[in-house]
C-alpha cells in the first residue's frame, strides 16, 4: 500500500458512508430496517422537471461539455428564484454560480480561500464536510458553540474574544441542520458585522429554506451583505432532487470568481438535461411548496409520536428536514441509537455525528412515508 497523504491522516470516511454499509449489511441478513438517519428526499421531483430532462436528450449538442458557469437561462432562472422567493437582486452573470450539489461548494470556496494553517470558525454541532473539508486543505477548525440554551446561536461575544488574527472563514448555516433553529434579523446583522470587522469570509450553508419553514431568508438581504458573504443553495431538499445533483452559489462578482477559478479546474460542466429539469424546478409555483410542506408536516407529527415512545423531547418551532430530539438526562447518542436499531431495527443519527454539543442529542429524518413512520411507532 502507497502511503497515504498527510491531509487523509486526521480525516474518517464520512459517517453515513460507513453506517448506511452496515445497515445494507443487517438488511441483507433479512433485518427488516427503518431509515430514518439520513436526508435523501424519497418524495418525487416536480414532474416538469423529469420530463425537460428526457425531452432535452435529443436537444443538440446535449452529450457535449457544458460550460464550466452552467447555462445562461440556468443561472438566469437562479437570479429569479432569488429575487421571487428571498426578495434578493443577483446579478446573473457575474454573481451567480451553478453547482454540482452544494457540498461540492464547501470543497470549492474553502479551496478558494484558504492557506495551510489559516483557521475556520464551524459549528459545533453542524454539517461535518465543514470540518473534514478545512481538514483536508491541512487549515485549522475552530468550532465555536451553539447551545439550546442560546438557541442554537452562537455567542459573539465569545467569539470576539478568540484570537481572530488567522480566521478567514466562518461558516453558518441557517435554518440550522441537524437542530432546525432559525435565525433572528439580529443574528444576520449581526454575523455581517463580524464579518467585516474581522475581516472574515462568511458563508451561510441555506439548503433547508423551504422545508417547514414560514419565512425563507438569504443572507444576502441584509445590508452589506455582498461585501463579506457568499450563499449556498440546493435543489436537493427544496425540489427532491437530491441525486441529480444541483447546487448554486451567489456572492460578490470578485468571491464568485475565486470559486470559479477552483472549480472550472475541476469538472467540465454539469449534464445538460439535468440543468434543463433544473431551470423548471426553479420556476415552480407557491404550489409546489404548500404540497411538499403539508406531506412533511404529517411526517413530522408522527416523527413527533415516535420520539416520545422513546422518551425523547423536541421542539415543536423548529423547522426543516429532521427532528432534532433530546434524551433523558443519563443516555449517550450513540449508545442510544446503536440500542434503537438492535431492538427495533430503526437507524436514527446519534447527535454527536454533528460535533461534541450534539450529545445527549438524536436526529431523526422526516424522509420516510408514513406507513413506514407508523411501522416505527408500532415497533417502539
Ligand atoms: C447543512 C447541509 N449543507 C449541505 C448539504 C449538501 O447538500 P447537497 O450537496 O445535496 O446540495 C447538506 C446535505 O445533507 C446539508 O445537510
Amino acid at each position: 500500500m502507497i502511503e497515504v497523504a498527510n491531509r487523509l491522516k486526521h480525516v474518517e470516511e464520512y459517517y453515513f458512508s460507513k453506517k448506511l454499509r452496515e445497515v445494507a449489511f443487517l438488511k441483507s441478513q433479512g433485518k427488516p430496517i427503518i431509515n430514518l438517519g439520513i436526508g435523501s428526499p424519497d418524495l418525487e421531483p416536480p414532474f416538469k422537471a423529469t420530463m425537460l430532462l428526457r425531452d432535452s436528450l435529443d436537444d443538440e449538442g446535449a452529450n457535449k461539455y457544458q460550460s464550466y458557469q452552467g447555462l445562461p437561462e440556468l443561472r438566469e432562472a437562479i437570479a429569479n428564484f432569488y429575487s421571487k422567493r428571498y426578495k434578493v437582486n443577483l446579478s446573473s452573470q457575474t454573481e451567480v454560480l451553478p453547482l454540482l450539489g452544494s457540498k461540492e461548494g464547501i470543497m470549492h470556496i474553502s479551496m478558494a480561500f484558504l492557506n495551510k494553517g489559516d483557521k475556520v470558525l464551524i459549528p459545533n454541532p453542524g454539517y461535518p464536510t465543514y470540518g473534514a473539508v478545512t481538514k483536508l486543505l491541512e487549515a485549522k477548525p475552530i468550532f465555536y458553540d451553539l447551545k439550546e440554551e442560546h438557541n442554537w446561536q452562537p455567542d459573539f461575544i465569545a467569539l470576539e474574544r478568540l484570537d481572530l488574527s488567522k480566521v478567514k472563514i466562518m461558516w453558518i448555516n441557517y435554518p440550522h441542520m441537524p437542530t432546525g433553529a432559525n435565525a433572528t434579523n439580529k443574528f444576520y446583522d449581526e454575523v455581517i458585522a463580524f464579518g467585516k470587522r474581522n475581516n472574515i469570509l462568511i458563508v451561510n450553508d441555506n439548503p433547508y429554506s423551504f422545508v417547514l419553514n414560514e419565512k425563507p431568508i438569504s443572507i444576502m438581504r441584509y445590508r452589506g451583505a455582498k461585501d463579506v458573504c457568499l450563499e449556498l443553495n440546493s435543489l436537493s431538499k427544496t425540489f427532491n432532487m437530491a441525486g441529480w445533483r444541483v447546487g448554486m452559489l451567489v456572492g460578490n462578482y470578485d468571491h464568485i470568481n475565486a470559486v470559479l477559478r477552483v472549480k472550472s479546474n475541476m469538472d467540465s460542466g454539469m449534464f445538460y438535461g439535468i440543468q434543463k429539469g433544473a431551470i423548471e424546478a426553479l420556476k415552480c409555483s407557491d404550489m409546489w411548496f404548500v404540497s411538499l410542506n403539508s406531506v412533511y408536516q404529517l411526517r413530522r407529527e408522527l416523527i413527533w409520536k415516535l420520539a416520545e415512545g422513546l422518551n425523547c423531547t423536541y421542539d415543536e418551532d423548529a423547522t426543516g428536514l429532521f427532528v432534532w430530539a433530546k434524551l433523558p438526562s443519563h443516555l449517550k447518542s450513540e449508545e442510544f441509537t446503536d440500542l434503537v436499531l438492535k431492538e427495533h431495527s430503526i437507524f436514527i443519527t446519534p447527535g454527536t455525528v454533528f460535533g461534541s454539543n450534539g450529545e445527549g442529542y438524536v436526529r431523526f429524518s422526516l424522509c420516510a412515508s408514513e406507513e413506514v413512520i407508523k411501522e416505527a411507532i408500532a415497533r417502539v
